[in-house]
Order: C-alpha cells, then sequence, then structure tokens
C-alpha cells in the first residue's frame, strides 16, 4: 500500500539515504604511515559524493591502543594521532556537509579500553570513586570467575586483577572492560559525550553492541548452549541470556534518543544481534528507541529466492508502526559479498540490497566486488582470529585496503599496508572500473542514482509477489509508480515468474538489453510497470 505520509521532501534523510561504512584504517592513507586517516577520508570525499551515497559511518575514530582497532576507546571525545587532530575531524565534517554528506560516528559505550583512565582510576584501588564504574566481582567459590559468562573473542570475560584482588568483566578482550551503565556516573558522562560530538556537528552515532550494555542484576550464569559445537567458537558454549539484552537496556537506548531529538534530525543507528521480534523491541517501547535496530539478517541469509522472500516478508510484518526498516549486508565484522555469492551474484545482492524498502548500509570495497583474500599467516592482525584461530572467524579479510588506482599499494598508502591488499587489485580498483560501464562500480553507480531519482525505490511500499523457486520479486510504488523487481539468483536462465508484467527496463545488472519474459544467468531487472 502507498502511505500518502510519506513525502520524499518532508521524510527524515536517513529514511530516503543510503549509508556508506568507512572502515577509517583501510580507506586512504594521507600521510604514508600504512594506515588510512582522516585526511584520506578528505581526499575521497568526491568520490564517496559522485557514488551517490548520503552518509558516511566511520569504524572508530578515537585515541585507542587498537587492541581491538580502536573499539578499545582510552578517550571518547578525542582522535587518534593515527588517523589525526580534532581540527583535521572538523574539516572533514564541513568537508562532507559540504558536499551534502552526512556524518556518523561510531560511539562503543559497552567498553572502554583498559588505558582509558576512567578504568585506570577504577583499577588503581577498590575504594576509587570510579571503581564501580566498571565491573568489579569478588572470584567464586573455587577462587576462579565469578560466572561462566564467555568473552565473544573466546576464554572467561572476567579477568583476574592481582592488585585488588577482584575480577573485572569484560564482554570481549581484557584490554575492554565493560563500563557499570547501572552506575549514573556512566550514563551521565557518556551522554555528555554524545554531547560533545553533536555540539560539533555530527549527524548521528552506530551504536556498538547495545544490547550487551546492560546485564542481569546479580551476574548470574548462563545456560549452557545444548548445541554448541567447536567450530562455532567458544563464545556460543553458553547462550548471552543474562550478560545480555536486559529490559533495562530500552531505557538506555531512549535516553540517547531524546537527547539525538534535541539537535534536530540526527540518526542513531543500533549494533543488535537478536533475533527478530527482540530486535524489534529496540525501536523502543514507551518511549523511542533508536531509529534503526541493524538488520543484520542479509548477512548469514541462504542465498535461495523462498527464503528471502518469507524474511522480507517477516522483518515486515514484524516492524513496529512508523519503525523504518533497513538492510546490512556486509561489515568490518562480517565476508564480503562476493567473498560469499561470487561475483555474478554479487551483482544481483547489490540490486537487491539497493531496491528493498528500508535504509542500506553499504560497505566500502563491496561496490568493487572485493572477493575472497587470504591473509598470510605472518600478517594475520584481528585479535579474534588470533584467539580462535583457523575457524573462520578472523576479520581481516573483510578489513584490507581499498584500491584506487594502479600506483604501488592501489593508491592507499605510499607505505607498505597494515594489511594486505585483495590479490586482483591491479585490476579491481576504482580508477579501472570508473572507465568500465559494466563494472561493480558502475552497476553500483547506476543503482544509486536510479533510487535517487525514484521515490519508489527509496521510500515507496514494497509487495513480494510470487515468484519461483529461483526468482525473488516484488514491486516498489509510489504514487502512481510501480517499480518491478526480478532477481534471478541462479547462474541459468529463468522465466519471468507468473505475475510479472512487461514494461521498460530501467536497468539489468548485466546492462545489455534483454528479452522480455526471460532473466539471463545471473541477471537482475528493475522494470517500469507498463502504464505506471
Ligand atoms: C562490534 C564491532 O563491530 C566489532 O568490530 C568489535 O570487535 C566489537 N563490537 C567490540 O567492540
Amino acid at each position: 500500500m502507498d502511505d500518502p505520509a510519506l513525502d520524499p521532501a518532508t521524510v527524515p534523510w536517513w529514511e530516503r539515504g543510503v549509508i556508506y561504512q568507512i572502515y577509517p584504517r583501510s580507506f586512504q592513507d594521507s600521510d604514508g604511515d600504512a594506515v588510512g586517516d582522516l585526511g584520506g577520508i578528505e581526499q575521497r570525499l568526491d568520490y564517496l559524493a559522485e557514488l551517490g551515497i548520503d552518509a558516511i559511518w566511520l569504524s572508530p575514530i578515537f585515541p585507542s591502543p587498537m587492541a581491538d582497532f580502536g573499539y578499545d576507546v582510552a578517550d571518547y571525545i578525542g582522535i587518534d594521532p593515527l588517523f589525526g587532530t580534532i581540527e583535521d575531524f572538523d574539516k572533514l565534517l564541513a568537508a562532507a556537509h559540504e558536499r551534502g554528506l552526512k556524518l556518523i560516528l561510531d560511539f562503543v559505550p559497552n567498553h572502554s579500553s583498559d588505558q582509558h583512565p576512567w578504568f585506570l582510576e577504577s583499577r588503581s584501588s577498590r575504594d576509587n570513586p570510579k571503581r564501580d564504574w566498571y565491573i568489579w566481582r569478588d572470584a567464586g567459590p573455587d577462587g576462579g570467575p565469578p560466572n561462566n559468562w564467555i568473552s565473544d573473542f573466546g576464554g572467561s570475560a572476567w579477568e583476574w586483577d592481582e592488585a585488588t584482588g577482584q575480577y573485572y568483566l569484560h564482554a570481549f578482550l581484557k584490554e575492554q572492560p565493560d563500563l557499570n551503565w547501572r552506575n549514573p556516573e556512566v550514563r551521565a558522562a557518556m551522554l555528555d559525550v554524545l554531547r560533545f560530538w553533536f555540539d560539533r556537528g555530527v549527524d548521528g552515532f552506530r551504536i556498538d553492541v547495545l544490547w550487551h550494555c546492560i546485564k542481569a542484576e546479580g551476574l548470574p550464569d548462563n545456560p549452557v548452549n545444548p548445541d554448541y559445537r567447536p567450530e562455532m567458537g567458544e563464545k556460543l558454549k553458553v547462550l548471552q541470556t543474562h550478560s545480555t539484552h536486559q529490559p533495562e537496556i530500552h531505557d538506555l537506548a531512549a535516553d540517547f534518543r531524546a537527547l539525538a531529538d534535541r539537535y534536530g534530525e540526527r540518526l542513531l543507528v543500533g549494533e543488535i544481534v537478536l533475533p527478530l521480534h527482540e530486535l524489534m523491541a529496540y525501536y523502543g517501547r514507551d518511549r523511542p528507541g533508536v531509529h534503526l535496530p541493524f538488520n543484520f539478517q542479509l548477512v548469514e541469509a541462504p542465498w535461495n529466492a523462498a527464503y528471502l522472500r518469507a524474511m522480507i516478508a517477516d522483518y515486515e510484518a514484524a516492524l513496529p508502526p512508523g519503525g523504518w526498516p533497513n538492510w546490512v549486508m556486509a561489515s568490518h565484522d562480517y565476508p564480503r559479498i562476493a567473498a560469499k555469492l561470487g561475483e555474478a551474484q554479487a551483482r544481483v545482492a547489490a540490486m537487491l540490497l539497493l531496491t528493498l524498502r528500508g535504509t542500506p548500509t553499504l560497505y566500502q570495497g563491496d561496490e568493487l566486488g572485493i572477493g575472497k583474500v587470504e591473509i598470510p599467516p605472518g600478517r594475520v592482525r584481528d585479535p579474534k582470529e588470533l584467539r580462535e584461530p583457523g575457524i573462520g572467524l578472523g576479520r581481516d579479510p573483510s578489513r584490507t585496503p581499498m584500491a584506487w588506482d594502479s600506483a604501488p599499494n592501489g593508491g592507499f598508502s605510499t607505505g607498505q599496508p597494515w594489511l594486505p591488499l585483495h590479490d586482483d587489485w591491479p585490476t579491481r580498483n576504482v580508477s579501472t572500473q570508473e572507465d568500465d560501464p559494466g563494472s561493480m562500480l558502475s552497476l553500483y553507480r547506476r543503482l544509486l542514482r536510479l533510487r535517487r531519482a525514484e521515490p519508489a525505490l527509496s521510500i515507496g511500499s514494497i509487495q513480494l509477489d510470487q515468484g519461483s523457486e529461483h526468482v525473488l520479486a516484488y514491486r516498489r510504488r509510489y504514487g502512481g509508480a510501480q517499480l518491478q523487481i526480478l532477481l534471478n539468483l541462479s547462474g541459468t536462465e529463468r522465466q519471468w515468474p507468473q505475475g510479472a508484467q512487461s514494461g521498460a527496463v530501467l536497468m539489468s545488472t548485466l546492462g545489455s538489453q534483454p528479452a522480455e519474459g526471460w532473466l539471463r544467468p545471473d541477471e537482475g531487472l528493475i522494470l517500469r510497470v507498463a502504464g505506471s
């Protein structure tokens, strides 16, 4: 159904827009130290504007010992010298805004670095005023950790502190102690952090592991996972029933939201990995929560039409009134799209991601179709892979540097990059793809242009059609316009499914003109339904 309340001129930017995630270490280096930086991002803003995205989300750029590459924050209101200075940040923000691009930062509230002055104070003595800013407990009756919680990176989630004779909690590395969000002083200090950046003009935040922030009172043992298998990674030995997703989390999200709303149209995206109905609660209950609880379902979805159709239908049906959908298919934590699906289907996936109803988040480098990358053993950097090697948990393959042109290191850096580039960078880079109308980059640009030009794609309604075994089919409508999307998820020619209507082809993932009634192998089509 059309929603007459949706007017492209008045819907918030983040509903009609497309978010692009930058992993700053790997985007563009401007000073030859082999790690990307803010100056480098500024140099590439024209590329992003030309690509056709609306907002940039930067993974953390704050001072950090980099144990988890910035997700261990040692100062929430500064910039790590590796990335630049606060002046560089202000310059970048102004330059982004000049080009009509929004800038979103990564807020990491669940844990700080163990080098954050708050934690240094907290661990300095049991009676330090900041002791209770983190989660300290005596040893269990057997002298071991206070409960059975397991770190997401493997091993106990508790670290013994010899000097003060207690354990502290860390859901991730021991260098990332969890903050105690039940302490009002922590809440006040962190809201000040958000104010600091909002006052500087940032357009929003992606909130790291939001569902982790509050733990059950009393910290009871988590239930043992009956389905655990070692290849899943140790984290899944237990179910995170008591260590995550507590009812009080929604008050916290609502407080963040209330603050953001005071600044006008600012966006809060929550990183939440939970089953559908639990995820929906993060839109808010009695008070509004985050605008977009990240929807990661496409990351692991089996690539078949029946599954995707049901998944999209269930998600749409579960949305609360007024809840705006969103879709994520890859990130610095998950495999690249082309690594998972192969290049031909990655093109179909791009069309899916950019034609579904809801805000898409793109991940840097997917627009080049970067595929599988082997990280030589000596060059592994991801702490997750280093702690639990060889079971496919490593995130380095998705974090390799962008390739811009045929200069050494793909133009990413004059120094030896901190991670290797993808092997085929000499041909798979921005410069070669820009000039090739058949490239992945050209496909993304065309899709983004079409999405911007057609309100049916950015804010229109969605209707899932019956499709067929290998063809996912749906329509987007806005006003009188009706666009039909037909996606062939197989490498074989397929007939249009029953009910598909003829119309003018607005785009094919394969470029050249398709034959009426047929989808070529790995083809996605967008048609304007005749008469609409
Ligand atoms: C989620 C982030 O995306 C990931 O990269 C990080 O390791 C954990 N949160 C811990 O902050």
